[in-house]
């Protein structure tokens, strides 16, 4: 019999594309989301993908009785929780919104699956930000955690430690946390992708709208950093790939393959790039030319960090083996796609 993975936040970017990826790999999907910072489309283009619709709960994980309906209602063997809010800047001018949000839900969700009968699976997807400024690279889950410097990271640290702390706790409850390096670009389908609302924060999808004409100019923030060429550096992850990586801790959880109640997993690539190789690879595989200037840089970055993935990559048998230019012509198409959707 298929198990049951329930995945909260699964109308967003990545739970979208964990979605597609689970039922190809035979699991069985509900997606639950509250909608509240995005539309139908991800949902629509899964179904599309998958030529069937899933299950789909709209509802809030800070509803505490929600949660437990929706666990008394499907047979739910593993979790992945993406429901959260995810804005840096925002978070710093509005922490209780955070804090409430990010860590009430988190809480719900392990409270209805500690109460489970046999037992429950929760994956919590966590962020290369817990490692702040890296003292090596590439950072290893050993490499020490540093001081959030925002309310949206300590979120993400605390939630870490509730779910280390319950798994200890409460027999049964079993967890795994995924720390996403900078996951970019969009499914090869170009139905499914990143939605952002406004202005863009993040690098790709700013690029990918400069490109298409909706911003004037790309603004590289800072070429002064000590890196090969002065610009920033991160670990850019295809988000297909890292969406295979939930297939391979839920599967691993599901079989009784952890060594540990609760696990720690980098994913990442492995391989630095610079905001001007990116833009470059943008425009090479493209072939276009992009409007950019450099300015000052922007407040609270951080210079580089990449992951070290070989311990995901030995013990959960994932690699990510999309290249950067594909990754980047995913991106392109996607805008493409949307902009033709306005
Ligand atoms: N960048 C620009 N111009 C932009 C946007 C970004 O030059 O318009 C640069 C940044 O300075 C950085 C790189 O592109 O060097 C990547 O920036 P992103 O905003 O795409 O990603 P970050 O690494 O800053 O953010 C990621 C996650 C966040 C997380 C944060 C922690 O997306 O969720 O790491 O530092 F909180």
């Amino acid at each position: 019999m298929s198990k049951t993975v329930l995945v909260s936040g699964g109308a967003g970017f990545i739970g979208s594309h964990v979605t597609v990826e689970l039922v190809q790999a035979g699991y069985d999907v509900v997606i639950a989301d509250n909608m509240s910072n995005c539309d139908e489309t991800n949902y629509k283009g899964v179904c599309a993908i998958l030529g069937r619709e899933l299950p789909f709960v709209k509802m809030d994980f800070c509803d505490a009785k929600a949660v437990r309906d929706l666990f008394a209602k499907y047979p739910i063997d593993a979790v992945i929780h993406f429901a959260a809010f995810k804005a840096v800047g925002e978070s710093v001018a509005e922490p209780l919104k955070y804090y409430g949000n990010n860590l009430g839900s988190f809480i719900n969700v392990l409270e209805a699956a500690r109460a489970k009968e046999g037992g429950c699976n929760v994956l919590f997807s966590s962020s290369a930000t817990v490692y702040g400024e890296p003292e090596q690279q590439p950072v290893t889950e050993q490499s020490p955690r540093q001081s959030a410097t925002s309310p949206y990271g300590n979120t993400k640290q605390m939630c870490e430690d509730i779910l280390r702390d319950s798994v200890k706790a409460y027999p049964g409850l079993k967890g795994i946390a995924l720390r996403y390096f900078n996951p970019i670009g969009a499914h090869p389908s170009a139905l499914i992708g990143e939605l952002p609302r406004g202005v863009p924060n993040n690098l790709v999808p700013y690029i990918t709208q400069t490109a298409i004409g909706k911003r004037e100019c790309l603004s590289i923030f800072g070429d002064d950093y000590p890196t090969p060429d002065g610009t920033g550096q991160r670990d850019y992850i295809d988000i297909v790939d890292l969406a295979k990586a939930h297939v391979a801790a839920v599967t691993r959880m599901l079989d009784g393959k952890m060594k540990a109640g609760y696990e720690i997993f980098n994913v990442g690539t492995g391989r630095p790039c610079s905001v001007l190789e990116l833009v470059k690879a943008f425009e090479k595989v493209n072939g276009l030319k992009l409007n950019y200037r450099i300015t000052a840089r922007r407040p609270g970055d951080i210079a580089a960090i990449w992951a070290d993935p070989s311990y995901a990559n030995a013990e959960l048998g994932w690699k990510a083996e999309r290249s950067v230019e594909d990754t980047l012509a995913s991106a392109w198409a996607w805008e493409k796609h949307i902009a033709g959707k306005e």
